[in-house]
């Protein structure tokens, strides 16, 4: 049978290549310190990590903070229109130049220490009492840093403190058409409608995976499954994107042979996550950012369409907020076991992790396989173990 073949192929590849590996987690990977110590520098600082949404700098002046490896930001829609990134750091002391998290800088940004100004574009515009400097001393050698790589993508701004880093659609590779088709409209564009964050007490890759792993939903969310009207659906495939992954729910095979995406779930490598809800045309980022190894906050924004009326967007919230929010149906489920996980974690037995659903399958599978997690991980060895980024 063609199918069983596949499968076949599938597997002996899977298992050729070095993909049986994959199926196996160490628990270290989750409750190291030394490893969650290196993942600063070998995967948050050398892979592309989002900073905002172009609507949070709309005009000129905007501005809104991000902090990516633990470096604070600041990213800014130029005097020339341009969105750029630069260290939040001043080049006098060091203190942090803008204190406020968004808002407009009215054309340059005031340290609040010693009052040294730089404007939109980050050159040092002032420098008060100069002359205890001496001759020497010019202001155009002291503008902010700027963050080596920033590029949006359909209204999405990615930055990466890594100069050689590959060009951000290349890095999308496969995940492209997808983040494509989320965030393309033909009617009006998405804008962003609110943000907040939480903090759970668990290792940041295991909220990663629990938002690509369809498996526990029928599970762990009967219950908030049972209250949704339309019910849950349970048909939809699991994507591998190489090091992205993808879970790509619908109502039915009709809605997938037409390309009709009930709900889909982006992961972009290694922590962004897009969220869409067709039925309700919500659209929702979650940013997850590691704080320590067993501590995480996860950042939550809730996109719009540009022209949705006030009511419509009361609803949107409403509906964000009792689906994904961490008192919602799903969150408060995922992250009180994201914690249990990690407290299991800790338990020091010769026993890793399975990751192992539909390792014998194509990279697209049913949507409770594992193969958006085994994509993740495939990502994070390289980048962690290969000899080439020591
Ligand atoms: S530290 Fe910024 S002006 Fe002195
Ligand atoms: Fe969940």
């Amino acid at each position: 049978m063609a199918h069983q073949a596949a499968v076949e192929e599938a597997s002996r590849t899977n298992i050729a290549s070095g993909e049986f590996d994959l199926a196996f987690a160490d628990r270290s990977y989750y409750t190291s310190q030394p490893l969650f110590e290196a993942e600063q520098d070998k995967v948050f600082a050398r892979t592309w990590q989002f900073a905002g949404h172009a609507s949070e700098v709309a005009e000129p002046g905007s501005f809104k903070r991000a902090k990516i490896a633990g470096q604070p930001l600041l990213v800014v829609r130029g005097e020339d229109g341009g969105i750029r990134a630069f260290f939040n750091t001043c080049r006098h002391r060091g203190a942090i130049v803008e204190t406020r998290e968004t808002g407009q800088c009215g054309g340059s940004f005031q340290c609040l220490y010693h009052h040294w100004r730089y404007d939109t574009l980050g050159q040092l515009r002032a420098v008060p009492m100069p002359d205890g400097y001496g001759d020497w001393f010019r202001r155009e050698d002291y503008p902010l840093v700027q963050v080596p790589r920033c590029e949006t993508f359909f209204g999405l701004i990615f930055v990466s403190l890594d100069p050689a880093a590959a060009p951000l659609e290349e890095f999308l590779g496969a995940m492209k058409p997808h983040l494509a088709k989320q965030y393309s409209t033909s009617g009006s564009p998405w804008e962003m409608l609110a943000t907040y964050s939480y903090r759970f007490k668990a290792n940041w890759k295991l909220f990663v995976e629990n938002s690509v792993e369809g498996y526990h939903a029928p599970f762990l969310h009967h219950l908030a499954m049972r209250q949704l009207a339309g019910g849950f659906s349970i048909e939809g495939r699991a994507l591998d994107l190489g090091i992205h992954g993808m879970i790509d729910w619908a109502d039915t095979k009709e809605n997938i042979e037409h390309d009709v995406r009930v709900q889909t779930h982006l992961l972009v490598f290694p922590n962004f996550l897009s969220l869409y809800h067709g039925e309700r045309d919500v659209l929702a980022i979650r940013q997850v950012l590691p704080e320590a190894v067993g501590a995480t906050t996860v950042r939550f924004y809730s996109l719009v369409r540009h022209d949705t009326p006030k009511e419509a967007r009361d609803q949107v919230l409403s509906h964000f907020n009792l689906f994904w929010g961490p008192g919602g149906r799903n969150g408060a489920d995922d992250a009180l076991t994201m914690e249990l996980m990690q407290e299991g974690l800790a338990a020091k037995v010769d026993a890793k992790v399975l990751v192992a659903r539909g390792l014998d399958k194509s990279p697209v599978s049913d949507y409770y396989d594992e193969q958006p997690l085994r994509a993740f991980w495939r990502g994070w060895r390289k980048l962690m173990f290969s000899e080439t980024n020591s």
